[in-house]
């Protein structure tokens, strides 16, 4: 069982490629990875809004677009900065470790 404290390691660096997100499983839970330029972001794959998966998202200037209906997250700390401002996106911790991609649920 994953604990929060936990780091999970999900999937090979190399097969992260640059602005396109990759779902991964951490546990039961589904967590999108993003690698923009030199940013490696971990967010919940299932938007506040209506459940659409994130990892169909696209990163614009340091947060992720929903295809959805365009609602916008900051991946700073998952302000909804484009939609419903009181909605956040739950952000994860992610670290690249011998070559591999580990995520730490928050
Ligand atoms: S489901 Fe994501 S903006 Fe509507």
């Amino acid at each position: 069982m994953t604990t929060p404290s936990d780091w999970t390691d999900v999937l090979s660096a190399d097969a992260l490629k640059d602005g396109v997100p990759k779902m991964v499983r951490v546990g039961t839970r589904r967590v999108a990875v993003l690698k923009d330029g030199d940013r490696l972001s971990a967010f919940d794959d299932l938007c506040p809004h209506a459940s659409d998966p994130l990892s169909q998202g696209y990163p614009f200037e340091g947060a992720v677009i929903c295809r959805a209906h365009g609602w916008r997250y900051e991946l700073s700390d998952g302000r909804c900065t484009m939609g419903d401002r009181d909605s956040r996106l739950p952000i994860h911790d992610v670290r690249i470790a011998d070559g591999r991609v580990e995520v730490r649920l928050r």
